[in-house]
């Protein structure tokens, strides 16, 4: 059923037999993770939380209380999932026409670090880039480029933050310093991408 190392799962949770739990992994009450799901290690998954078939997970991924990861998504190092996020995976669905099983899910994709806020929803097939910040009760219905800041329904980029989670305020040769870690990001001229500076992948 995992790694055989340790971990931590409340009784009340349900871990089916197959699904993959990295060591350090704390997960909460009355959580499931289905049998063909994988949890990288030092993931966190709150109360309430359901992990389907096929879901992936990298390290130190923290899911708040009541979200549902359907099959689809993926999630790399370092993702927070807000509480009440919604994920989908029908684009269209319809309760008298069966869309079961993996060709008809679209996938969502999360890359490392990217945050959702609480209660926003992403309609499948959608891509958040590294770093991207998703504010609270937002719907996604477009991919949001690395370390975007983006909010709203539908949701729409209001400026770019830092992997600290600061707003970054770029200077006229598109320069800009995060206040925390002090870390340098470039943005590019056509303004639709941001680089960190000296970031080791
Ligand atoms: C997106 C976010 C990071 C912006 O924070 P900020 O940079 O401090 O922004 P401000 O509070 O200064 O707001 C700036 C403007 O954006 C609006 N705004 C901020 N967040 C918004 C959101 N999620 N949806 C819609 N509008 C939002 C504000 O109302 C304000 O509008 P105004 O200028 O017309 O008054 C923050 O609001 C947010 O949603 N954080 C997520 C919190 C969360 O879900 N945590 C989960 C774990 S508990």
């Amino acid at each position: 059923m995992t790694d055989q190392l340790a971990y931590y799962a409340h009784p009340t949770a349900v871990l089916d037999e197959g699904c993959r739990v990295g060591a350090g992994c704390r997960i909460w009450h009355f959580t499931h993770v289905s049998a063909g799901a994988v949890l990288g290690e030092a993931c966190s998954l709150g109360q309430n939380v359901f992990v389907a078939d096929g879901v992936t997970l990298g390290r130190n991924v923290k899911v708040q209380n009541n979200v549902s990861l359907y099959t689809g998504v993926h999630c790399e190092d370092d993702v927070f999932l807000g509480p009440s996020v919604v994920f989908t995976n029908i684009r269209n669905p319809r309760s008298a026409v069966p869309r079961r099983g993996e060709a008809h899910y679209l996938p969502t994709v999360l890359e490392r670090g990217a945050t959702v806020g609480a209660n926003s929803t992403l309609v499948c097939g959608v891509r958040l880039g590294r770093y991207a910040f998703v504010g609270a009760g937002s719907v996604i219905t477009r991919n949001v480029p690395a370390f975007a800041l983006v909010y709203g329904n539908p949701a729409r980029q209001h400026g770019w933050i830092s992997a600290h989670g600061h707003r970054l305020h770029f200077d006229q040769s598109g320069f800009a310093r995060c206040p925390e870690s002090f870390q340098g990001y470039e943005l590019n001229q056509a303004k639709t991408e941001v680089w960190a500076e000296d970031y080791s992948d």
